[in-house]
């Protein structure tokens, strides 16, 4: 089977590709956006990396010829000044959707988030929301799976947690009292490729969150201790509404970057009706395991 990824260069696409080995039944063709981007993928006899663009379906069909299914994980959550939530979350979806449709894949599948919705006032999760909806009206076999914070090497979530954690004196948002539920990536990754293999018949849609519901500020601590640290550190409190007024100003002047939108994501507990593990097949990392990988990666 030929799994097409577009937003290959993402930590996602990264991590999946640089484990294509343990799919050896599988080829990958990797879309990117640059021939910068295709020059930093795997190197591997079952990847084929393509410059690939979003300008309509019927182009995109082409650049992904030969695809038995697309995994679309081409999306931002920070703003800049040339990339914003509807030409990347939404506009690019419809253009993956006309495009599987063309190439008449077996399957989608469309890495959302938890939160996601198409009424949502927070223009985030509605952009991914309206994704979602593109989807599931598409008609295709195909699987939406709704991940929280993901960690794993090249996460952003990884990259602010392991710079928390090697502060004395770190400082989190709120205090850090909000709850997440971080999955590993390579949790994510095998439930990606389980539902390529699987291919629900109509839409399936899933959240999958990792094992353990934690407040940020105990996460911050948890991988203080995994770096050596013998005793808890305070984690002290940066005002959300302050932030959001700075985040305002700035993100205006900047025409992008951290806004309130991000920050009433990154602020919300981290909350599933249903944890779909076995719906698609994974069996979760323990996050104490998913911690000391990241710090070996980094
Ligand atoms: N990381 C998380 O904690 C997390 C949590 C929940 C959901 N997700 C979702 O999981 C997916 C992968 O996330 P990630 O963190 O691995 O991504 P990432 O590392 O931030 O990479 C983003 C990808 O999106 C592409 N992209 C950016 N703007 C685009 C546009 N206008 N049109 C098309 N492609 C564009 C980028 O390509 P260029 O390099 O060419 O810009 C890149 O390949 C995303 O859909 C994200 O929303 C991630």
């Amino acid at each position: 089977m030929r799994i097409a990824l577009t937003g290959a260069n993402s930590s996602v696409g990264m991590n999946l590709l640089n484990h294509a080995n343990q799919h050896g039944d599988l080829q990958f063709i990797a879309g990117v956006r640059s021939e910068k981007a295709r020059e930093s993928l795997p190197q591997s006899e079952q990847i084929e990396g393509r410059c690939i663009d979003y300008r309509d379906g019927a182009t995109l069909a082409k650049q992904l010829e030969g695809a038995d299914c697309v995994v679309h994980l081409a999306g931002i959550l920070i703003e800049s000044s040339t990339t914003k939530y509807q030409e990347a979350n939404v506009d690019a979806t419809r253009v993956v959707v006309e495009a599987a449709k063309i190439l008449g894949v077996r399957h989608l599948v469309f890495i959302s988030v938890v939160g996601a919705n198409a009424s949502s006032t927070n223009s985030y999760f509605r952009s991914k929301g309206q994704a979602e909806e593109l989807v599931a009206n598409s008609g295709l076999s195909a699987t939406i799976i709704r991940t929280p914070i993901l960690l794993g090497p090249g996460t952003a979530g990884a990259n602010a947690l392991i710079g928390s954690a090697k502060n004395s004196k770190p400082k989190a948002l709120g205090g850090g009292l909000y709850k997440m539920r971080p999955l590993d990536i390579d949790d994510l990754n095998t439930a990606i490729i389980n539902a390529c293999k699987r291919q629900a018949p109509a839409c399936a849609l899933y959240e999958l969150v990792g094992p353990t519901a934690i407040r940020y500020c105990d996460l911050i601590n948890m991988t203080a201790r995994a770096l050596g640290a013998s005793t808890d550190i305070e984690v002290g409190s940066i005002s959300i509404t302050v932030s959001k007024f700075i985040a305002k100003i700035s993100s205006t002047l900047r025409g992008g970057g951290f806004t309130p939108t991000v920050i009433e994501v990154i602020t919300q507990d981290e909350v599933v009706a249903h944890n779909a593990v076995e719906e698609l097949g994974v069996s979760l990392t323990p996050l104490t395991t998913t911690i000391e990988k990241i710090l070996e990666q980094q």
